[in-house]
């Protein structure tokens, strides 16, 4: 590999191997989504806990400090809306020479396998990986399953991840399922589980992050269920423990109580 991929994918993923990317990306579909409508005050407090965040360029533009952040992965398809026709309907938004502009450690864009746009986001996909690797940029692609989350199951999130990863993606991103074994088992390259919408109780996060990290996930890319949470900055800490520390579910439950009670 040569060296500025390496780097790039070393300031993402620290030497343990592992990962936590904060996502705060889904107002380019959702508008100003439930408690990201004022992405900086979302993001701030989280930043210091995140080996990375996902993120649109106008809001690292608006939101982000150049001299106060993390590693960006900037999210570069779009086109779409929660009101519009078609979410799978999307196209790259983003040129590489604005991706080497802001700095980005990363490029990251969606694909929406069984679809009627299947074959343009598959081969937008391939486009980004022919130019990021032209500069040595790590494409991160996401297995999109737009408003239909029943898809999220083993067979469906197999077929995507190795799809994505036979296409040249470095990292894929994808939901984390019941015999999410089968999914890593199938992907060649790095694995990171999304958390979709914000479930009942906060161990059921630990429970699903532990159980994708004993399953071979490198970590998250995880959204709504910290930063939607009453008290992210405990939540961001209990899924750091299981991601870099080994924690169990049980451990990560008594530190989100401990950092939530401060
Ligand atoms: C939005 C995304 C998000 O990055 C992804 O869904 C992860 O966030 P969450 O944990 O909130 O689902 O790709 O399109």
């Amino acid at each position: 590999m040569e060296w500025g991929m390496a780097n790039r994918l070393a300031q993402l993923i620290p030497s343990d191997g592992r990962c936590l990317f904060l996502p705060v990306d889904h107002g380019y579909f959702q508008g100003p989504t439930r408690k990201l409508e004022e992405p900086r005050k979302t993001i701030e407090p989280l930043l210091p806990y995140a080996d990375a965040i996902f993120i649109t360029r106008g809001v690292v533009r608006s939101s982000v400090d150049p001299d106060n952040t993390r590693p960006i992965i900037l999210r570069v398809s779009g086109g779409t809306s929660m009101v519009g026709a078609d979410l799978a309907n999307e196209g790259i938004t983003t040129d590489i020479d604005e991706v080497i502009r802001l700095n980005a450690s990363a490029m990251g864009l969606s694909i929406f396998v069984g679809t009627d746009y299947e074959k343009d986001s598959l081969l937008s996909l391939s486009k980004l990986v022919n130019e990021g690797e032209r500069y040595g940029i790590p494409v991160m692609a996401v297995t999109a399953v737009g408003k239909e989350l029943e898809k999220r199951d083993a067979r469906y999130l197999a077929l995507c991840s190795r799809i994505a990863a036979e296409l040249g993606a470095r990292i894929v991103k994808t939901y984390w399922c019941e015999g999410f074994e089968k999914v890593v088992k199938g992907c060649p390259v790095p694995v990171v589980m999304a958390g979709g919408p914000r479930v009942e109780t906060e161990l059921e996060v630990f429970q699903f992050v532990h159980d994708g990290i004993q399953k071979g996930a490198i970590g998250v890319n995880l959204g709504r269920n910290i930063w939607q949470n009453e008290h992210p900055v405990a939540m961001i800490k209990a899924i750091r423990a299981i991601i870099h520390d080994d924690a169990t579910p049980e451990q990560a439950q008594e530190i989100y109580d401990t950092v939530k009670n401060e």
